[in-house]
Parts: structure tokens; sequence; C-alpha cells
């Protein structure tokens, strides 16, 4: 049977205090409603639907490549409303499950069994509930006597005595499309809020000697959903947390996780050692046998096998295998470095490609250069990229050798093989095989000391 989601994120999430929608917050390197994305397809549907409506460019925008459905709830007038907006996109004929955009620890796997006891027990709803030992601020779940689901009362509408069940609506929930839909017409906003809550769909469904079956989850952190930044950094540990449990238990060293922060889509393989005081964020992959930090950041960045990274920043660059970068180096984006590459101390890379067995040991600036094989190239080395309106590029060719404290004034070519005297600024190309020098005669005043004191 057709399965279609149901994402509801268009509240502004008053209590975040921010001018994103709440939905556009990042946990763990990722807008909470990406990770959403991420685990409804993971489970396995492919027809999403996200319910926009505050700060709706910001949520498109974030999900434009993702291939899903928009649906505009123009007022946010209540979860019920939130859904119905979905109603011509949906089949009646289909299973739909309703999320919300704030619960990034939910699993894809709670989705597929909430999913599969849906469709078994052919009800036309499915609640996913929770046991949570301090229930306040969540929708509670009532049931009669003999267990089955009665309704479900928002806090700000309950008793005393309802307040003390702790059995929660975790706002997650699968219905018969068709049915749905049909009732979500009939709702009102008699309530505390004002709103039309889509729970009161599930009384409804009752009231029509339907059951309403309830699932609970067995890991109730799942269901956790983030209303305010106290929430959200609360879900960004756990997220870590998981995030190094899996890497270690694919071979990676994490010496200390709890100083250690990889973002979700960051990939390690095996055998690779994340020292401690380390941040690898985004699309980052890192290959195998690799040592990483102390004290580093990598974004974005592919790096290859057994390479060295210390106390370095490292942002949108490649990295071949057996490189070895740092410490206190910083890699800039489009900067490549082939295998066997050398970046030392205090040396700033940007928009290069440098050539195998290449070394940049120490103290220089390479920026818009194209660096050939086993060049040398001297400590304090410095391309000179920018004439104060365009850049140009250096080209420094196989082997060549680039002595100490070298000024390279782009537009400019080192051939094959050449060396440059230390102390030079090169606003010339260099022909092959050749030496240039460019620096005043050295002078020495015999007896000077002895004249002067
Ligand atoms: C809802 C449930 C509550 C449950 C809780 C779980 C209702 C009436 N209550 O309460 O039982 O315990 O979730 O977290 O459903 N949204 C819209 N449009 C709207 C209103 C909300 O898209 O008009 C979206 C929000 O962006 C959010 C989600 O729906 O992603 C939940 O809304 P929220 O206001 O947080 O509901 P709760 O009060 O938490
Ligand atoms: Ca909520």
């Amino acid at each position: 049977m057709k399965i279609s989601a149901v994402v509801l994120a268009a509240g502004k999430g008053v209590r975040m205090c921010s001018e994103l929608p709440k939905v556009a917050h990042k946990a763990a390197g990722k807008p909470m409603i990406l990770h959403i994305i991420d685990i409804v397809r993971q489970a396995g549907i492919e027809d999403i639907n996200v319910v926009v409506g505050h700060g709706r460019e910001v949520v498109q925008q974030l999900l434009a490549q993702e291939k899903v459905n928009f649906v505009l709830q123009e007022q946010q007038l209540g979860t019920g409303h939130a859904l119905l907006q979905a109603d011509k996109n949906i089949d009646p004929d289909s299973t739909v499950i309703v999320l919300t955009g704030d619960t990034p620890l939910l699993r894809s796997s709670t989705i597929r069994e909430l999913i599969n006891f849906h469709q078994q027990q052919k009800s036309p709803g499915t609640i996913l509930s929770a046991e949570l030992s301090n229930p306040a601020g969540y929708g509670r779940v009532i049931r009669q006597a003999d267990q089955s689901f009665s309704r479900i009362v928002e806090e700000k509408d309950a008793t005393e005595a309802e307040r003390q069940i702790r059995e929660i609506n975790s706002g997650i929930y699968c219905f018969q499309a068709g049915k749905v839909f049909e009732l979500l017409k009939k709702i009102n906003t008699n309530n505390a809020q004002g709103e039309y809550y889509l729970t009161d769909v599930l009384e409804l469904i009752k009231d029509t000697k339907q059951t309403v079956n309830i699932i609970k989850v067995e890991d109730a952190q799942e269901i956790y959903g983030v209303n305010d930044r106290i929430q959200l950094a609360y879900v960004e540990s756990i997220l870590r947390k998981r995030k190094n449990l899996e890497l270690m238990r694919e071979g990676v060293t994490i010496m200390d996780p709890s100083s250690t922060f990889i973002d979700k889509d960051v990939r390690v393989k095996k055998d690779s050692i994340i020292l401690p005081y380390t941040i690898i964020e985004g699309s980052t992959l890192i290959g195998e046998n690799c040592q990483i930090g102390p004290y580093s950041r990598i974004s974005n960045s592919h790096i290859g096998d057994n390479v060295i990274i210390d106390s370095s920043r490292v942002n949108e660059a490649r990295i071949g295998n057996q490189c070895s970068i740092g410490p206190f180096a910083y890699l800039r984006p489009q900067s490549e470095l082939h295998d066997n590459v050398k970046v030392g101390d205090f040396a700033e890379i940007k928009k290069s490609i440098i050539g195998e067995h290449s070394k940049i040991p120490h103290l220089s600036y390479v920026g818009d250069a194209i660096i050939g094989k086993g060049v040398n190239v001297g400590a304090g080395t410095i391309t000179c990229n920018y004439d104060g309106r365009n850049k140009h590029q250096t080209i420094i060719e196989d082997q060549a050798f680039i002595g100490s404290n070298t000024n390279l004034v782009a537009p400019v070519k080192v051939g094959e093989n050449a060396t440059i005297g230390a102390g030079s600024t090169i606003a010339h190309d260099v022909p092959p095989d050749s030496l240039s020098v460019e620096r005043a005669k050295q002078k020495n005043f015999q007896n000077w000391a002895n004249k002067n004191r």
C-alpha cells in the first residue's frame, strides 16, 4: 500500500526566541528539518510532504535539493489545520504518517515499526506514545478502563489528575488517509489554545466505534521534541554521542568522545584515530589510518588514507594519501593536495593544486597556484596573487626549488627544475633548469664596528 509522509513544520517556535523558523535550527551540523527528511527516507518512504508557513522561504530553501512536496499553511491555526492542508496531495487509499519537524532523535526503525503495526491492525489511526518521567508540556494519552484509547488531552486543557499521567503523545501518528482527512474537517477550536488540534481526530475515530491503536516507543528519548535552545543543546549532545558510538563500532578510535564533535553525515574509515578537541563537519570524508587532531577543524573536505592533520583548519579541501598537515596549517577552499604532500606550520593554501611529494613546510602563503611534483617551497615564500583588483596565477613546475623568503609576483611561472635564490622577488617567468636570483648585491664594510662605536 502506498505510504505518504506529512511533516508539520509551519510553526514559529516562539520559545527559540529566533528570527529563524525552529526547524531550520541546526543540531549536529544539520537543520532539524533535514534530519527528519533523512529519517523518513531511510524508513523507505519516498512521498514526503512538508507543511510550511512561518519562515517558509528559509525552510523551502533548506529543502531545495530534496525531492519533497511543499504544502502551504498560511496561518498557523493548529496541528489539525496544518495536516488538513495536505489533503489534496494525498491519495485517500494510502497510509499517511504524520511527523513534526522538531524531533531529530527519532529513528527510522521506529517509523517502520509504527507503519507495520498500523497496517497489520488495519485500524484508521495509530499513535506513537512514550512513557516519560517528566511529561510536562506534552499531550497526555488517556486510556479507558480496559486500557484502550480514550483521548489525548493537551497539558493546557488537562485536569490536575490528568497531568499526573506519564504516557504522552509523541505527535507522530499513522492514519488511513481518507479517514483522517474526512474527520479533520469536523474538528473545532473549543480548547484552551483556540487551535484546531490534530489530536481531536483520534477521539472522532473512537466515536465512530473504530479502534485507535497505541504503540509505545521503547527508547523515550527518540520522541524528544525541541522547543527551546536548551532542548536543542540536549538533542545535539545525544546526536553527537550516537555518531561517536557509530564510528567507534566501525573501527575508528576516538580518544576522548566528550571533546570530539563529528557531524552526522561525516564518514571516517577504519583505523583512523581522532584526537581530542577536534571538530569534523558537513560532508567530510576521512580515509583509513589517518590521525586527526588534536585541535583541528575540518569542514566539507575529502581526506585520503594515512594522512596526519595536527592542530589545523581544513575547509573545503581535498587531501591525497600519506599527506602531513600542520601543526597550525590553514587549508582553504579549492585546495587540492596530491599524495605525499607536506604542508607544515603557519602555511596557508588557497585554491591551489599541489603535486605529489611537494613540500610547503613553513610560514608560507600559496594562493591561486599550480605546483608540480617534488617541489620544495622554502620557508616564508609568498605568492603575491592579488594586485588590488584581480587575482593572478602562479605556476611552479616539477622539481623546482623555491628558496626561503621568495615573493612570487603573479602571474608568473617557474620552470621545471629551476632554482630561486633565497630572498628573491620574482616578477618574470623563470626558464626550466635555471637559477634565478633577484636581490641587491651584499656589501660588507670592513672595520665598521670599531669606527662607529
Ligand atoms: C503537539 C501535540 C501534543 C504532543 C506534542 C508532541 C497537538 C494539539 N498536540 O503539541 O499532544 O504531545 O505535539 O511534541 O497536536 N505546526 C504547524 N502548524 C500549526 C501548528 C503547529 O505546522 O498551525 C507544527 C509545528 O511547526 C510543529 C508541530 O506542528 O512542528 C507541533 O506543533 P507544536 O505547537 O509544537 O505542538 P505541541 O504544542 O508541542
Ligand atoms: Ca512541540
